[in-house]
């Protein structure tokens, strides 16, 4: 593992899960590394593990009204009332969500389905504080 720049971009707002998450995400570096694609990397994790609930007739979809399906969706209302903050994973629900210290009750994908591996978590990371890009 290398130490990365996240400790400079991360929040401190949202309390000590999200300051324990940003402590997990910048000690295994995840700003560093290759530019990741949401084409090529991110959409298809997203895709094969929550589009199903989060479109129209999902049960994510139903709970929270968030879609999943598209970049535009993703980021829809990004900022104070979106998922993801681009630059900055340790203050993005969309990662707080998937990482492994978030609360069991409220991890996605949701009620134990399969969970994200480590460097599927790390990718998804890396992409938010790359700017989340659409690339
Ligand atoms: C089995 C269905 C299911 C799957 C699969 C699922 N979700 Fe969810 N998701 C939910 C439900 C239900 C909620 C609402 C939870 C609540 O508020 O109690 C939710 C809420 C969310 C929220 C909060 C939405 C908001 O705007 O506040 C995010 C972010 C999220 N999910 C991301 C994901 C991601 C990323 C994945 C894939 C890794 C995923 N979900 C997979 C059911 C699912």
């Amino acid at each position: 593992m290398t130490s990365g720049g996240f400790f400079r971009k991360r929040s401190s707002g949202r309390g000590p899960a999200a300051a324990a998450a940003a402590a997990v995400l910048a000690a295994c570096g995840a700003a560093d590394g290759p530019e990741v694609s949401f084409s090529a990397d991110v959409q298809p994790i997203i895709t094969q593990h929550c589009v199903a609930c989060h479109t129209p007739g999902g049960l994510g979809y139903r709970k929270s009204g968030r879609r999943l399906d598209s970049y535009d969706e993703i980021m829809r209302g990004s900022g104070a009332r979106g998922i993801v903050e681009p630059g900055s994973a340790g203050s993005s629900t969309l990662i707080l969500y998937v990482h492994p210290s978030a609360d069991p009750n409220m991890r996605m994908p949701f009620g134990g389905s399969t969970e994200l591996t480590k460097p599927q978590v790390e990718l998804l990371s890396r992409w938010v504080d790359q700017g989340a890009k659409n690339n």
